[in-house]
């Protein structure tokens, strides 16, 4: 860790056009590169299930003053966080329904993307750019909002992905929050994204003494397969980001409150990426991290097959943080738990008799009900199409499904605390 680090805006502004120019920055997704299967099917539904109901509140109350949505997205890159609010469904999608997204076309009055990075904005414009409602401009959003184009109201205020954690000084934050509590309308939401200070993937940053370990030296290396991260190790780029636990999000966020003289009333706020960070599969920062978000990759991938022993977690604890430690050693359990279980489905299945030629075990009563029911399903689906034969089921069926289910123990596990690799702050600004 180097403490010494500075780095300005600008200087960081390498690490992006590296990633685009390599080609690990565009649209696809798979077993590797920004847009995994894990970024696709974990990290953006896992962020589009958090901001459903705030989402969905703050669209009923624009359709009810006869106005449409207008969106800010603070450092959009190439528009990700369009695309990913535009995914937020109305709810768990019905079999019968055919349009399910809450933010229709008509609904969406404006969204402009703000960036410091001149390639990832002319990756948005060339994408979006023939699109009268979306607008992309190049600022520094530690420049303050109205550098950052931002001087008329929006009703979402928006970041992803880390970008929050850009802020190395929380000064340029509270002063970003404040504007946006002093020039919002009555009516604002406010997303803020931070890298979490207590992901597993870089315990060895942990620190009881927040003064410490402000900031991480974060290496880029994660887009690259392993062979390709060694060979490049030298050339890689780095970034200086902010980790930040609860307890500092929630000092920003009132100190931009009293800045402004306005309340910015905290709403939710969720871990993301607690086993699958990216920085599970590079190790660089515990050497005890296993390549889970490469596994975890593969369930997702079509006509692959995994090997789910794999997927099975071994934490090691850090002395001197046990609160951190209990809450890991018990999610590590459910996890372990549900893949061994549907792994003991899968040997006990006779595909020809269309049954378990031996009953599985019972499910334990004592196990969380989020446990017990993920087991439920994976019971059920591999009883359901087991003998389907057709389409490679467990490639395309079940190991996707487990993917899913995993993803539902960890969300309703998770407890918001900066434990996972993003830490996620949802927040209200109400003038009435
Ligand atoms: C972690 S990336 C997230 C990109 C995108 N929002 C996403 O969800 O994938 C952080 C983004 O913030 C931008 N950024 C970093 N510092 C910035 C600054 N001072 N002003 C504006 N944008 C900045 C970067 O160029 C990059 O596109």
């Amino acid at each position: 860790m180097k403490q010494d680090l500075q780095m300005s805006p600008d200087d960081q502004m390498a690490a992006y056009t590296e990633a685009v120019w390599s080609g690990l920055y565009a649209k696809r997704t798979g077993l590797t590169g920004k847009y995994d299967n894990v970024r696709l099917y974990w990290e953006d539904e896992i962020t589009r299930i958090f901001l459903r109901p705030h989402l969905q509140r703050l669209i009923e109350r624009s359709q009810g003053g006869m106005r449409r949505v207008r969106i800010l997205d603070l450092g959009c890159g190439s528009a990700d966080g369009y695309e990913l609010l535009r995914g937020v469904r109305r709810r768990e999608a019905d079999l019968e329904d055919d349009h399910v997204n809450l933010l229709s076309p008509d609904i969406l009055g404006l969204y402009k993307g703000v960036d410091l990075n001149s390639d990832l904005i002319a990756q948005a414009q060339a994408l979006y750019g023939d699109r009268p409602k979306m607008q992309f401009e190049q600022c520094d959003f530690t420049q303050g909002l109205n550098s950052a184009g931002g001087n008329r109201p929006f009703d979402l205020y928006f970041t992803s992905y880390g970008t929050s954690s850009h802020h190395n000084d929380d000064a340029t934050m509270i002063a970003l929050l404040a504007d946006i509590a002093r020039q919002s309308g009555d009516y604002c939401i406010v997303i803020c994204d931070w890298l979490g200070r207590y992901s597993y993937e870089w315990q060895t940053l942990w620190t009881n003494d927040l003064s410490e370990n402000r900031n991480m030296d974060y290496v880029v290396s994660y887009i690259y397969e392993k062979d390709e991260r060694e060979a490049k190790r030298d050339e890689l780029q780095h970034l200086w980001l902010r980790l930040v636990s609860r307890q500092e999000a929630e000092h920003i966020v009132s100190e931009a409150s009293r800045e402004a003289g306005v309340a910015i009333r905290p709403l939710q706020y969720f871990d993301r990426s607690v086993f699958t960070g990216r920085h599970m599969d590079t190790a660089d920062y515990n050497p005890y991290a296993q390549p889970i978000r490469q596994v975890v990759n593969s369930l997702h991938e079509t006509n692959v097959r995994t090997e789910l022993q794999t997927l099975l977690v071994d934490y090691v604890p850090k002395p001197g943080f046990e609160f951190l430690n209990d809450y890991f050693e018990h999610l590590q359990m459910c996890w372990n738990t549900l893949v061994v279980y549907t792994d003991c489905l899968l040997h006990h299945y006779d595909a020809s008799e269309r049954r378990f030629h031996c009953e599985p075990d019972p499910i334990p009563a004592s196990y969380p009900p989020v446990l017990q029911e993920a087991m439920r399903k994976m019971r059920g689906l591999v009883e359901g199409i087991g003998w389907l034969e057709t389409g490679l089921p467990r490639e395309n069926i079940i190991e996707p499904q487990l993917g899913y289910a995993l993803r539902y123990l960890v969300m309703n596990l998770q407890q918001g605390l900066g434990c996972g690799h993003g830490l996620v702050g949802i927040f209200e600004i109400d003038k009435r």
